[in-house]
């Protein structure tokens, strides 16, 4: 393991803005000829977003073969749930909920019982079915029992005009991007969906304070490299703690320096490690140190009890658990938090092992791709 020190004139500021003159993670060689690169991204976006929405349809369309429109007499009434599947993870959440499932309309599941689920990007806990006769009458039904409401709108339900009228007829509820270290909105936000022309579902609770649990931010497009730091603003916003000025954090994983970005802005002493070497202006921040090297190598007698342990290094998932299992019976750390990222197929028995460690939650964030997050806190063991 290498053990870089960090200049002497790197210490002098804390998060300083991006540095032009820096040397770019990655340089374009000065002979390339740049001409083309503007043109060329817009149209790569493009094909991108048309190839998504095509799989999305297909999606669509094959849950609709089967999962048909359950008749009015076979909706469920009590003790169910609506679980919302994140974008293009419908499957994980299904296998995840196994039996529990009653019904799927676009990314919605209705499932038995009340538990959220992890792959869940946000779940109405207490759905009930509301005659929608008219507009001012479903609008009265849902302020009746309660302000604040956001509808999800199925797509290819054929009511989603009428959905649009319903949501402009309720109390405005403000969804601006949240600057990171502001709390996540503490006011009940229901959510509604037109599941018939006059039905509606509804739901006066969710497990989310954002809308479809849609957690976005007024993004930082010039200092850290990435945009994975978004999972940290993310996670810590949802679970209301990070690391304090001063605290002592080890980031496995760290390049291009992302998450080491984050900590090093609270004021967090870092120690990063990964095989490659962080971005310029994140290795030169004065309170981050780098080593080159692989995170199965630190072992807690290394560095010794550190507050905050963070993964998000590519790894199996239950190659995560043995390390994160390690640290905690160590006891040398107060608080995890790590990406356990899946290949093609998503272990549910890996999901259930990180789930049932006392003082840890696993969830997906809205910034997941194919991974859950899990966070756990020393304190939070009962
Ligand atoms: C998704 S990136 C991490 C992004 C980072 N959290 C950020 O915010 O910029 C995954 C990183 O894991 C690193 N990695 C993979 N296997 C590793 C190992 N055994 N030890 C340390 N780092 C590893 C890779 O080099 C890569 O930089």
């Amino acid at each position: 393991m290498q053990h870089r020190r960090l200049p002497p004139a790197a210490r002098s500021s804390r998060l300083r803005p991006h540095d032009p003159s820096a040397a770019p993670a990655r340089a374009r060689p000065e002979s390339a000829a740049p001409a083309q690169v503007p043109s060329a991204q817009p149209e790569w976006r493009k094909q991108r977003r048309e190839r998504r929405a095509a799989a999305q349809a297909d999606e669509r369309r094959r849950l609709a073969q089967r999962w048909p429109l359950l008749p009015r007499a076979a909706l469920p009434r009590d003790d169910f749930s609506v679980q919302l599947a994140p974008h293009g993870y419908m499957e994980p959440l299904l296998e995840e909920l196994g039996p529990r499932v009653i019904t799927v309309r676009g990314r919605l599941v209705l499932a038995a019982g009340t538990e959220p689920a992890a792959w869940a990007q946000n779940v109405w806990t207490a759905p009930r079915w509301l005659e929608a006769v008219s507009i001012g009458q479903a609008v009265r039904a849902l302020t009746a029992l309660q302000r604040n409401w956001r509808g999800h709108a199925l797509p290819d339900s054929g009511h989603q005009r009428r959905q649009t009228l319903m949501e402009a007829a309720l109390p405005h509820v403000g969804a601006r991007p949240l600057s990171f270290g502001e709390p996540a909105p503490t006011a009940p936000l229901g959510a509604f969906t037109l599941w018939e022309h006059d039905l509606l579902l509804a739901s006066p609770v969710t497990t989310s304070p954002f809308a479809d649990g849609e957690a976005h931010f007024a993004e930082n497009r010039t200092d850290p490299p990435g945009r994975a730091y978004l999972k940290l603003w993310e996670a810590f916003t949802l679970d209301g703690r990070w690391p304090r000025p001063g605290e002592l954090c080890v980031d496995l994983g760290a390049s291009p320096g992302g998450w080491t970005w984050v900590l090093a802005g609270l004021g967090a002493r870092v120690f990063s490690l990964d095989k490659a070497e962080l971005a310029p202006q994140v290795g030169r921040l004065p309170n981050v140190n780098h080593c080159l090297g692989s995170g199965f190598g630190l072992e807690p007698r290394h560095v010794g009890r550190v507050d905050w342990l963070f993964s998000d290094m590519i790894c199996y998932p239950e190659r995560l658990l043995q390390i994160v299992r390690q640290w905690i019976e160590a006891r040398a750390c107060a608080h995890v938090v790590c990406t356990l990222k899946f290949q093609a197929e998503t272990d549910h028995a890996v999901s259930r092992a990180f789930a049932a460690i006392p003082g840890g939650r696993l969830r997906h964030l809205f910034c997941n791709k194919h991974e859950l997050t899990f966070i756990w806190h020393e304190a939070d063991i009962i």
